[in-house]
C-alpha cells in the first residue's frame, strides 16, 4: 500500500490565512493539521507516501521534509493548479505504479486514524472504500446512498439526501481508480471530482465498500471547523507544565505550556496549549486556545481561538472564536486621535464592539 496526501487546493474558505500560507499547517493544539494525518498514515503501516502540492510547496516541503521524521518516504508530486481530488489522483498514476493506496485530504483529521480502515480494505479487497461518517446536514456534503452494504450512488451536495451519511476526506483504491479518472470529464465548476470517478466505478461494475466512521472526524476547511478541531483535539490533552509560571498566575485544568514559555501575573484555563517562548503577561486565556510559539500577549483577554506564530496582541480587551495569523500586531493605540488604524490582508475580517 502506498499513500497519497492532498496537500494543494486553492483554500478560499480560509482567505486571507491561505493568501500567504498552506491551510494544512495551520496547527490545531499547536500541531500542523497535515502532520496529523501523516502520522495515522505512518501508524497504519504506510512506508511510502507522496505529497500533492500547489502554490504552497515551499512551505509543505520545509515543513514534512524526506519524511524521516514519521519514519516514512515522503515524495512531492506537482500538481500545475488545484484542478480537483481526482486530478491530483490522475498525475500520481507513476508514484502509484499498479499498488493499492490512501488518499487522504491534508485538511482533514480523523480520531479513529487509519490502521483499521486499511486492514478491512486489504482483507475485503474491494476496488474502493470511502469514509462515511453521519451528519446533521447531508446537503453540504458529498452523500453516499448505500444498498446490501455496497455504495450505490453518489450525489454532491443533493437537495433531497438519500442518507445523511457524508464522505469524509479519506479513500482507497487500487488501480482500477485510474481507468476512473481518465474517464471521466470536469465539473460544471471545472474540476475533476472524486464523486464522479468513484461513481463511474460503480457504474463499470467495480466495487465500493462504505465504511463508516464511528469516532469524530473534521474538515478543517473553513474557520469555524478549524476551531471546533482545536476544542475537539484539545480535550484529548492531558496537563503538562513545562514552561514558567510565576507565583502570580493560575493555572486550571488541562493547561499544556511548552518549553521556554513564561506566565507572568496571568490566568490560564484549560483546555489550553501555550506554545514555545510564549509570553503572556498581566493577561487571561481561556478554555478551547492554542497560542502557537513566539507569541506575546499582554494585558487581554482570549479564550475559544488560535494565534499563530509570532504574533503581539497587547491591552485588547477580549478576543473570541478567533483564527489571528503569523506575524500580526493587535494592539491598543495610544496615539491621538483614538482610532481604528487597520491594515488587514485581503478577504480578511474584523468584528469590531
Ligand atoms: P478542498 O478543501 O475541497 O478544496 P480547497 O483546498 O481548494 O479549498 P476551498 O474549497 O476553500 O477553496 O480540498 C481538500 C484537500 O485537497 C485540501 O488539503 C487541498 C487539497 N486539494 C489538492 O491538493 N488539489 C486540488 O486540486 C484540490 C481541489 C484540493
Amino acid at each position: 500500500m502506498k499513500a497519497l496526501i492532498l496537500a494543494g487546493g486553492k483554500g478560499t474558505r480560509l482567505r486571507p490565512i491561505t493568501h500567504t500560507s498552506a491551510k494544512q499547517l495551520v496547527p490545531i493544539a499547536n500541531k500542523p493539521v497535515l502532520f496529523y494525518g501523516l502520522e495515522s498514515i505512518a501508524e497504519s503501516g504506510i512506508k511510502e507516501i507522496a505529497v500533492i502540492v500547489g502554490d504552497t510547496r515551499q512551505e509543505i516541503m520545509s515543513a514534512v521534509g524526506d519524511g524521516s521524521k514519521w519514519g516514512v518516504k515522503v515524495a512531492y508530486i506537482e500538481q500545475e493548479a488545484p484542478l480537483g481530488l481526482a486530478h491530483a489522483v490522475k498525475i500520481s498514476e507513476d508514484f502509484i505504479a499498479g499498488d493499492k493506496f490512501v488518499m487522504y485530504l491534508g485538511d482533514n483529521l480523523i480520531k479513529e486514524g487509519i490502521t483499521s480502515i486499511v486492514s478491512e480494505f486489504e482483507k475485503n479487497k474491494p476496488n474502493a472504500q470511502i469514509l462515511l461518517a453521519r451528519v446533521k446536514n447531508p446537503q453540504q456534503f458529498g452523500v453516499a446512498e448505500l444498498q446490501g452494504g455496497k455504495v450505490v450512488k453518489l450525489q454532491e451536495k443533493p437537495k433531497k439526501p438519500k442518507s445523511d451519511l457524508a464522505l469524509v476526506g479519506v479513500y482507497l483504491f487500487d488501480k482500477n481508480i485510474f481507468k476512473a479518472v481518465n474517464g471521466i470529464k470536469p465539473s460544471a465548476r471545472g474540476e475533476l471530482e472524486i464523486t464522479d470517478a468513484i461513481q463511474y466505478l460503480i457504474d463499470n461494475g467495480y466495487t465500493v465498500h462504505p465504511h463508516v466512521v464511528q469516532g469524530w472526524w473534521k474538515d478543517t476547511g473553513k474557520l469555524e471547523d478549524m476551531l471546533e478541531a482545536n476544542c475537539i483535539v484539545l480535550d484529548t490533552k492531558e496537563k503538562d507544565i513545562k514552561g514558567s509560571v510565576d507565583g502570580d498566575s493560575t493555572i486550571e485544568g488541562k493547561v499544556i505550556i511548552e518549553k521556554g514559555a513564561s506566565i507572568v501575573k496571568s490566568s490560564v484555563r484549560g483546555p489550553a496549549i501555550i506554545g514555545r517562548n510564549v509570553k503572556i503577561t498581566n493577561s487571561y486565556i481561556g478554555p478551547y486556545s492554542s497560542i502557537y510559539h513566539d507569541t506575546v500577549i499582554e494585558n487581554s483577554e482570549i479564550e475559544h481561538s488560535i494565534i499563530l506564530e509570532n504574533s503581539n496582541i497587547k491591552d485588547i480587551k477580549r478576543i473570541e472564536d478567533s483564527l489571528i495569523g503569523q506575524n500580526v500586531t493587535i494592539i491598543k493605540t495610544q496615539k491621538k486621535p483614538a482610532a481604528y488604524r487597520i491594515m488587514v490582508g485581503d478577504s480578511s475580517k474584523v468584528e469590531i464592539i
